[in-house]
């Protein structure tokens, strides 16, 4: 009898333990499942938008500007996988050269060219563009996508602040000098890439370079919608030609653009700080699909004078549609950069 009631006693105990560990058990995989879950459905949604068309880009030229790393190097080997004709405009021919031999390798494309091009200096911009005019009788896309973000003040070497110089002025000339080739193989299109940040931007029309006091970020986001103002300008002033012009922001990405910002830069950062950021940090391939659905998506052939964000049309921040400023925008940069000053190299 008393044995029985041990017996019983112990197989309630069993029973017991057991429904305690099948609980913990199913706690801790639903909770581990559902931790996976979120974490790679966000991981997927702070990742954006993808450009899964397939598209053949064999015969068409195409040039992408600081395309030797972070968003333009993923921007130029997609390209070439495509079978794109890429030239990579650099100012570091070292740098595009390990970018380019990397690109060709894996793509087996040998259309894929490093040419010098310092968006700092208006007298490189104008060689880069000889030297092109004289290899290609066509371009089919530019995009303009080199950028500085947040540096100390310096200036071009014409003298013009250097995110403004290099962001908008620098890719404004060019853009003008290629505008004849981009008419001659239309339909073609100019892509430049802004950014979100835009929209915290304001064109300071009493101290556009910054010469009576510079604020790093402030420059940065006037660069920037500069980039928006221009591309509205272009697209206004290219009606007809079967040429279109399209800005975009990229999304938060993970490339060298942070490298004048102290506060990312040092050990402790590395340690604590990026990995917080890291979930909600694109890849530079990711970084790169908005460029490439603007770019190449046939749907968007006639689109023009727009924004786009995570491959969707976006709406642009009401100061980038103010045509007045525009305007303005455009008769300073032509009267900085005088791109119809014929110069032969
Ligand atoms: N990363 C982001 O989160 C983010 C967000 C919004 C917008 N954007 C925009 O995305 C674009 C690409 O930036 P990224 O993130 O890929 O940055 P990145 O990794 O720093 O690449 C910038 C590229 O621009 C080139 N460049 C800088 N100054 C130049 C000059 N004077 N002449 C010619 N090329 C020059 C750089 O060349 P070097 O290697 O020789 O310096 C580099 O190839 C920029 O316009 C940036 O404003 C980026």
């Amino acid at each position: 009898m008393i044995e029985n009631i041990d017996n019983s006693a112990n197989s309630g105990l069993l029973t017991l333990t057991g429904n305690r560990t099948v609980f913990w058990l199913s706690l801790t995989g639903t909770t581990t499942g559902l931790a996976f879950f979120v974490k790679w459905e966000l991981l997927d949604l702070m990742q954006g938008g993808q450009f899964t068309k397939e598209t053949n880009e064999t015969g068409k030229v195409v040039i992408v500007t600081g395309a030797n790393t972070g968003i333009g190097k993923e921007t130029a080997r997609e390209i070439a996988r495509r079978g794109g004709t890429v030239y990579m405009a650099c100012r570091n021919i070292k740098k595009c050269e390990e970018a380019r031999e990397e690109i060709v390798l894996e793509t087996q494309n040998k259309y894929v060219y490093c040419r010098q091009c310092d968006l700092a200096s208006q007298e490189s911009i104008r060689h880069f563009v000889a030297a092109f005019k004289r290899e290609q009788e066509h371009l089919h896309v530019l995009i303009n996508n080199a950028g500085v973000m947040r540096c100390p003040r310096s200036l071009t070497s014409d003298g013009i602040e250097l995110q403004l110089g290099v962001n908008h002025m620098g890719h404004f000339l060019l853009t003008n000098l290629l505008l004849d080739l981009l008419k001659k193989s239309a339909p073609s299109r100019i892509v430049n890439v802004s950014s979100l940040a835009h929209t915290r931007g304001e064109i300071n029309t009493g101290d556009l370079n910054s010469d009576k006091s510079y604020d790093e970020g402030k420059a940065y986001s006037q660069s920037k919608l500069a980039n928006v103002l221009f591309t509205r300008e272009l697209a206004k002033r290219l009606e007809g030609t079967k040429v279109t012009a399209n800005a975009l922001h990229p999304g938060v990405v993970d490339t060298e653009i942070i490298r004048h910002m102290a506060f990312f830069n040092n050990f402790f950062a590395g340690l604590f700080v990026k990995p917080l950021f890291w979930p909600f940090v694109k890849t530079p391939r990711n970084g790169a699909q908005t460029t490439l659905y603007v770019a190449l998506d046939p749907e968007l052939e006639k689109v023009t004078g727009q924004y786009f964000s995570d491959c969707k049309l976006k709406e642009m921040s009401p100061a980038a549609t103010d045509t007045q400023t525009a305007k303005w925008l455009w008769a300073v940069s032509e009267k900085w950069t005088r791109p119809t000053m014929i110069k032969v190299h």
